[in-house]
């Protein structure tokens, strides 16, 4: 099975190796990372998914500063966002009052928007013309895939189950990322309320060469050169790999967060506790704390545990933050990405 590198559709992008240096959205996605991992033959991703169309862009003139290698950006799709009851709303200030008392944190302004506006960030997604863009959380449009096309685009969208697989490659992506439930991060299920089936790497790759043509990425728990080469001898045609690249010297990732990383045997799990959505991270007090009923629709409690989220990095605790980590075990590389990325294709 040939890796992106030689398949038609990504040979113009020239990688040397088959890796994508994961999008990251929420900092550790930094202009730096994102250069370095292109620039060292990988392809590396911006998280965008929170940014302005104004921020996008000076996002991807910083890297276009540091490297004319191609790089991906990355978008959430989003969902219309489901009524919510003024209960939800009240259980989920009075859930989170002493956190917000005990970090000196005014009671929370609540209102809409939650999110940034996805045609804007896509239009600008189109003026900037990367090699790939990338995103998660469901389909693109017709229309979106038409006008990524026209401006010479590759797009590649993720799945979590087979049947997600199928969706996009019917709606016509270049490749899907297939993130297995070890992956650290926002699970990418394409419904925001449903249950994860909880598919893991080996058994969504191999179901899903069963099912789809267009080349799949490995995602979740890959985190060394023997974990890669099993990946693509499994029959993905490249891996993409996030929480081994969040210590490096490059990423944004605050300083409470990289030594919640760097303690030995992380200990993760799925939670909707940070933004309503499943994602996985290391366990911590917010995360014990939440229960389900206090827990507002993904993007509003995104927006709704932000001022804690941000309060707790400004006093370098790592209590409140959302901690994304996959499965993954060992020591992370707290280097320069070009370094980790020469250790792992050093055979
Ligand atoms: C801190 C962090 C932020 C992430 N943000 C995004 C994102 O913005 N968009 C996205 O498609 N995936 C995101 N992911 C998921 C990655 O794309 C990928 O599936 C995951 O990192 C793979 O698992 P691993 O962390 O075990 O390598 C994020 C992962 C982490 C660890």
């Amino acid at each position: 099975m040939p890796t992106i590198i030689e398949n038609n559709a990504f040979r113009k992008l020239g990688l040397k190796h088959p890796l994508i240096v994961a999008p990251m959205a929420g900092g550790p996605s930094s202009p730096e990372l994102v250069a370095a991992a292109s620039a060292a033959g990988a392809l590396g991703s911006a998280g965008a998914a929170y940014s302005s169309p104004a921020e996008i862009e000076n996002f991807a003139a910083q890297v276009r500063q540091r490297t004319n290698r191609p790089f991906a950006i990355n978008l959430f799709i989003p969902h219309p966002i489901p009524p919510i009851e003024p209960g939800t709303i009240e259980r989920a200030i009075a859930a989170t009052a002493k956190y917000r008392a005990e970090l000196d944190l005014p009671a929370p302004r609540f209102s809409g928007p939650y999110e940034e506006d996805f045609d804007a960030q896509f239009e600008a997604v189109v003026r900037i013309r990367p090699a790939v863009f990338s995103f998660v959380f469901g389909l693109l449009s017709a229309e979106h895939i038409r006008a990524a096309r026209k401006a010479g685009v590759l797009l590649i969208g993720t799945a979590t189950t087979p049947e997600e697989a199928q969706l996009l490659e019917e709606s016509g992506v270049d490749a899907i990322t297939l993130q297995g439930f070890e992956a650290g991060g926002h699970r990418g299920i394409f419904d925001p309320e449903a249950a994860d089936r909880e598919v893991g790497i080996r058994e969504l790759l191999a179901q899903g060469i069963k099912r789809v043509g267009v080349p799949l990425i490995a995602a979740g728990g890959i985190m060394t050169a023997e974990d890669i080469r099993a990946g693509l001898a499994a029959g993905a045609q490249a891996v993409q790999m996030g929480t081994a690249f969040l210590a490096t010297s490059e990423a944004g990732t605050s300083a409470p967060y990289r030594s919640k990383l760097l303690e030995p045997a992380r200990k993760t799990r799925t939670t909707r506790a940070f933004s309503g959505r499943l994602a996985r991270g290391i366990e911590n007090r917010f995360m014990g704390a939440m229960t389900a009923e206090a827990v507002m629709p993904f993007p509003a409690q995104n927006k709704f545990t932000r001022d804690i989220r941000s309060a707790s990095t400004a006093r370098g605790s790592a209590d409140f933050l959302s901690l994304w980590a996959g499965t993954g075990q060992g020591d992370l590389w707290q280097g320069p990405a070009s370094e980790l990325i020469g250790q792992l294709f050093s055979k």
